[in-house]
């Protein structure tokens, strides 16, 4: 099954339970100015998991587009990503556990045809803030999943938001498909990261609002958030046990396999997912900036070319790559073909500042390098990593995974210190310039 086909299956199964298919926000929220961009699908519903009337009712249902960060030195591995779609479905103090467990078990037993065997579940064990989920596990037995089958976990793995440092959160039940594989040892199961427990749904009870003394108070109404990452299930589905294999990124991983003349797969999988990334923020608007939202799409641009030059691709073929891309993804974002022209115009010119700077920088670091063999240290000088942020425009992950890959490391620390020495001073000269224009026009 494809993702497009999952993604419509989904929407078509909770219309049918009475779901209102709501549109995806976009990835910048329109009124949080507290995060730069959308995380999970309950994040845009904040107001109504907290009580507000939603205009579409108690049951709704979307697909929304998320960007995650925090993980992004780990993209390259087998299935992390920085953008991800998650499909939800959310009871807005209308149905609770029972309901929301059959729905998830009748989907993905009869609609996707998932045998009963490959499922298995996770509850919360309890604590002091909230008690064991002996409800939502007897309702996962009625279901037909057996009790060897079901575990308890603490909040760790168990426990649900709040999506920053307070809202709405809550006990969880996941649920996880059996690969098949051998279990990695005899203790191994759904909390394991080994691989045979691929979990494939997060079905949240928001029942509690964490505040920001850290309570957690009981909310209005009892709410389910449910979230299901398109790309890690349509790769269960596929069979595969790794996202990059799916149809989305299949085609262009192909592509940079045959122009490339170094194969790197960690380098293949940054390109993948910072471009789809990338290209994803500029349809939501954002452009490659040195603050917020455009410095991080800098950061993934940037990245992506470094890694084009890692792994001998010329750079004229991202244009060709950026534009397949968007083909492949105009099926999922309809949106993006009509904005196709301006998306490449975007990543083109931030290609072009780039390459300028790229190689007098890659010569700056090599020195710099050389510098640290000769005096027998394996750290590369802050001073170093922030004259190229400075003079070239390499962002400090840049310079630290040229390091890595020398097995050298770089003094953050300091680098962090002279950036903030940098926008101190950046800042008074500003009030300054403003000072003085004030002046004269007095
Ligand atoms: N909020 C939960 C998650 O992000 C379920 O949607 O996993």
């Amino acid at each position: 099954m494809k993702a497009i086909e999952l993604r419509n299956k989904y929407l078509k199964f909770f219309e049918k339970h009475g779901h209102k298919i709501i549109p995806s926000s976009p990835l910048v929220p329109e009124n949080d100015p507290s995060v730069l961009f959308t995380t999970a699908g309950m994040q845009p519903l904040i107001p109504y998991l907290l009580g507000e009337t939603h205009p579409a009712g108690k049951r709704l249902t979307d697909y929304q587009k998320c960007l995650r960060t925090d993980d992004i030195e780990d993209v390259g591995d087998t299935g992390h990503l920085t953008y991800f779609e998650m499909m939800g479905n959310w009871s807005l103090g209308d149905y609770f556990k029972e309901e929301s467990i059959k729905m998830s078990y009748e989907f993905l037993t009869t609609e996707l045809n998932i045998p009963v065997e490959r499922i298995f579940v996770t509850c919360f064990e309890g604590d002091n803030d909230c008690p064991r989920d002996i409800e939502a596990a007897k309702v996962w037995e009625k279901c037909g999943i057996a009790p060897e089958r079901i575990f308890f976990f603490g909040k760790k793995e168990n426990w649900w938001g709040p999506a920053g440092t307070h809202g709405p959160c809550g006990p969880d039940t996941e649920i996880f498909y059996d690969t098949g594989k051998e279990k990695c040892c005899k203790t191994c199961n759904p909390s394991c990261g080994c691989g045979k427990y691929l979990e494939i749904w997060n079905n949240v009870f928001m029942q509690y609002n964490k505040t920001v003394d850290g309570k957690y108070e009981e909310l209005k109404q009892k709410n389910v958030d449910t979230g299901l990452g398109l790309e890690r299930a349509t790769m269960i589905l596929q069979g595969k046990n790794n996202v990059f294999e799916i149809e989305i990124f299949k085609p262009i991983l192909e592509e940079l396999e045959k122009f490339s003349s170094n194969h790197d797969m960690k380098s293949f999988r940054i390109i993948l997912d910072h471009l789809r990334a990338s290209i994803m923020l500029v349809q939501d608007g954002v452009r490659p900036g040195n603050i917020e939202q455009g410095y991080i799409l800098r950061r993934l641009l940037r990245r992506t070319i470094r890694h084009f030059k890692k792994i001998g691709i010329d750079i004229v073929n991202l244009e060709k790559i950026v534009d397949n891309y968007i083909d492949i993804l105009g099926e999922l974002y309809p949106e993006l073909t009509e904005n196709k022209v301006k998306i490449k115009n975007v990543i083109e010119e931030e290609k072009n500042k780039f390459i300028k700077t790229l190689a007098n920088g890659e010569r700056e670091f090599n020195k710099a390098l050389v510098k640290a063999q000769n005096s027998n240290e394996n750290i590369i000088d802050g001073q170093v990593v922030f004259n190229l942020y400075e003079t070239y425009g390499f962002p400090p992950e840049i310079t630290s995974e040229l390091a890595k890959e020398q097995g050298f490391e770089v003094d953050l620390n300091k680098f962090n210190e002279l950036y903030k020495q940098h926008q101190e001073k950046s800042r008074a000269g500003a009030e300054q310039k403003f000072k003085g224009r004030f002046s004269r026009k007095e």
